[in-house]
């Protein structure tokens, strides 16, 4: 079993010698390059950052330089990173800098974090390299390091979880206040789940934890971190008519706002009598014949779907309106339609004709 306090010398060990140590944000202390590189690479990977990095730069050497310049020309100098609120908001925390710190970030995580588009683990990574301070990053890299090595259960994004990880990552920290020693053991922290760690085929052989890891030794890498779980939507349940006359079905078009908004569709109703009264007012006969139920999966919801076939008496019966229309069933295709209507339509369809 790995001692806590032994987690930090394997990694700066392990990290002079096998670690990155040739980035462009690396050796400096300068916090405007690290806190660039440090937003830049929150949603993005490192050979993707690079040229970027190097052209935001070269266009504004400073704070100051980019808290004064026009949104625009950020955002353009962004463009092709995504997640463009990140752009947004290092200009309001360049802004923010240079007027409430004169120009100078400020030394504290807590500080830090108060500005726009720097979380907690950024604020760290930044106090750590730049100032020397003995925080914690917990970024999905560590945190998948942390499950293995030590054997967290459950999903990190779940806050208990990730309150978990937070105390041991704190706990894990070296004790010297050697700044040369925070900056290598974050750096190991990054390196390690970035070169070794990694999500799908983790190089367990090279790692200094091999022995120790607790997925290495049980064999659970696939299984450490849990997954997220998968979801358990409501479900919700609709009956459907499927009303026909002669060669003819009746559809609806549905109202512009909510599921389907716009769509063509069945005519419906929250239960059987209510789908039968339905069915009346188009000259439907009482008994309508019970077709195969069908689920569709929303994101938010599942829908069960009771579909009901019904024969109208002939045509005497007109569509109320522009929204209710005898849809030729020969041209059913043409019709803007759910998936799950369009399937079932399409089943009947040969039955139909
Ligand atoms: N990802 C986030 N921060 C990083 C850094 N400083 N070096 C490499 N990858 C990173």
């Amino acid at each position: 079993m790995l001692a806590l306090a032994d987690f930090s010398t394997h990694l700066i060990a392990w990290q002079r010698v096998h670690g990155r140590h040739d980035l462009p944000w690396q050796n400096t202390r300068d916090p405007y390059w690290i806190w660039l590189s440090e937003i830049m690479l929150q949603q993005t990977q490192v050979s993707t950052v690079i040229p970027y990095y190097a052209r935001f730069l070269a266009r504004f050497p400073d704070v100051n330089a980019l808290a004064a310049a026009p949104l625009d020309d950020v955002m353009a100098l962004w463009a092709g990173l995504g997640y463009y609120s990140r752009a947004r908001n290092l200009h309001r925390c360049a802004q923010a800098v240079s007027a409430e710190y004169g120009g100078h970030f400020p030394q504290t995580v807590d500080e830090l974090a108060e500005l726009p588009g720097i979380g907690r683990s950024t604020a760290a990574a930044i106090a750590s390299f730049a100032f020397g301070a003995r925080a914690t990053i917990l970024d999905g890299n560590v945190k998948r390091v942390l499950a293995r090595v030590f054997g967290i259960e459950g999903f990190p994004g779940e806050k208990r979880v990730e309150n978990t990880m937070w105390t041991l990552a704190e706990s894990l920290l070296p004790d010297a206040a050697h700044k040369d020693d925070v900056t290598a053991y974050t750096q190991g922290l990054m390196d390690l789940g970035a070169t070794l760690c990694v999500r799908g085929k983790p190089d367990c052989a090279r790692c200094p934890f091999a022995v120790d890891c607790v997925a290495n030794v049980t064999g659970r890498q696939r299984e450490l971190p849990a997954a997220r779980p998968k979801k358990t939507v409501p479900t919700r349940k609709t009956w459907m008519l499927v009303l026909k006359s002669g060669d003819t079905v009746l559809l609806e078009k549905r109202p512009p706002t909510g599921i389907w908004g716009g769509l063509w569709s069945l005519p419906e109703a929250a239960d059987e009598a209510a789908l039968v009264a339905v069915a009346h007012s188009f000259g439907g006969a009482d008994a309508l014949q019970r077709l195969s139920p069908l689920t569709h999966t929303f994101t938010h919801f599942k829908l069960d779907i009771e579909p009901r076939l019904g024969e109208s008496r002939g045509r005497l019966i007109q569509a109320a309106d522009a929204e209710t229309v005898w849809a030729p069933l020969a041209d059913i295709d043409s019709f803007g339609l759910p998936a799950p209507v369009r399937k079932l339509l399409n089943a009947l369809q040969g039955s139909l004709i």
